[in-house]
């Protein structure tokens, strides 16, 4: 038997940092950057192998405790906490760089899990499971990047209401840019909160604009504005930067981006690192990743979107 579960990375298009006051975030799955794991029937031992780790799951380190504890309540729930395997994690997601690398795991885990015992899988049960891993790694997670993690659709994001997926339909690339810099979600989430309460004249007009302009990039994004689009990331990459989430190396990426036929460009994610995104024409694509690139980004990933459909 050789099992094969599948899982993709997402990036933030809009509303990080304003997601977490309450208003809406969009992410996009990112389809060509992928993970797969790969589950086969062993004569003994769990065995785990990843870019980290090769070997025992109960001496599995640190960093896949999420991984660990969530193929334990799994097996626990078939009451198969001996069975044999060996689990093979094949990702080319890098990881703490804001494109859902733990999620995309968590994902293809549990759809390989769930397979190889044979167990019927709903969309619900899928990320009530991998949220387990999440809630290890991440703390308290949003829920945003299991669900994008398991949906070719771009997902729409509000705290406290139930996730939708949207019909994509516009013309256009998003190029990423890994700026080689781990992001660092708790000193930025703490920065603009402190921001937001001792500073609330800049803060909360950038967190109120920054919900409204997520808005924005949703209707355009359902009704082909790439130009639009581009016109609100821009405004997007201000707010964020006035918030304090930007960095110099991170302007540089963007700028560049603009320069060469970008309709515009940001930092997604938590910011003072981590990744940024431009939407181009795709015939702009490959000039914007070669800009990225020469302007000292470690690696650059083209997903293509579809008009009257999903990503590619
Ligand atoms: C981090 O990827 C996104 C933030 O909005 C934090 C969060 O939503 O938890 C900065």
């Amino acid at each position: 038997m050789n099992i094969i579960g599948k899982s993709h990375a997402k990036i933030i298009l809009m509303g990080e940092h304003c997601v977490v006051y309450g208003k809406p975030a969009l992410a996009v799955p990112i389809s060509s950057v992928n993970l797969t794991a790969q589950l086969t029937k062993a004569t003994s031992g769990q065995t785990i192998q990843c870019k980290y780790f090769i070997g025992d799951l109960s001496q599995a380190p640190a960093d896949l405790l999420g991984i660990k504890r969530l193929i334990q309540s799994v097996l626990q729930s078939f009451h198969q906490q001996n069975t044999p395997f060996l689990l093979k994690i094949n990702s080319s997601i890098p990881s703490e760089r804001g494109m859902g690398s733990s999620a995309a795991t968590a994902i293809a885990v549990t759809r390989a899990l769930y397979q190889f015992f044979q167990k019927p899988l709903t969309h619900a049960k899928l990320l009530e499971v991998s949220n387990i891993e999440e809630k290890i790694t991440h703390g308290n997670p949003s829920g945003i990047d299991t669900a994008t993690a398991s949906s070719n659709l771009p997902v729409r994001f509000i705290p406290g209401k139930p996730i939708e997926h949207l019909p994509i339909n516009l013309k256009g690339d998003l190029i990423i840019a890994d700026s080689g810099i781990k992001g660092r979600t708790d000193i930025a989430v703490n920065s603009v909160h402190e921001k937001y309460v001792h500073q609330p004249k800049l803060g909360k007009p950038a967190i109120d604009q920054l919900g409204v302009l997520a808005r924005k990039a949703e209707y355009n994004l359902v009704h082909n504005q790439p130009q639009a689009l581009g016109q609100a990331m821009n405004h997007a990459q201000k707010e964020l930067a006035l918030l304090g989430v930007s960095t110099p190396a991170l302007d540089k990426l963007i700028q560049v981006a603009r320069q060469h036929g970008a309709y515009g460009a940001k930092l997604t994610g938590s910011g003072l690192g981590g990744c940024v995104i431009a939407l181009a024409p795709d015939n702009k694509a490959k000039n914007v990743a070669q800009a990225f690139l020469n302007q000292g980004a470690v690696n650059t990933y083209i997903e293509h979107f579809k008009t009257q459909g999903g990503v590619q």
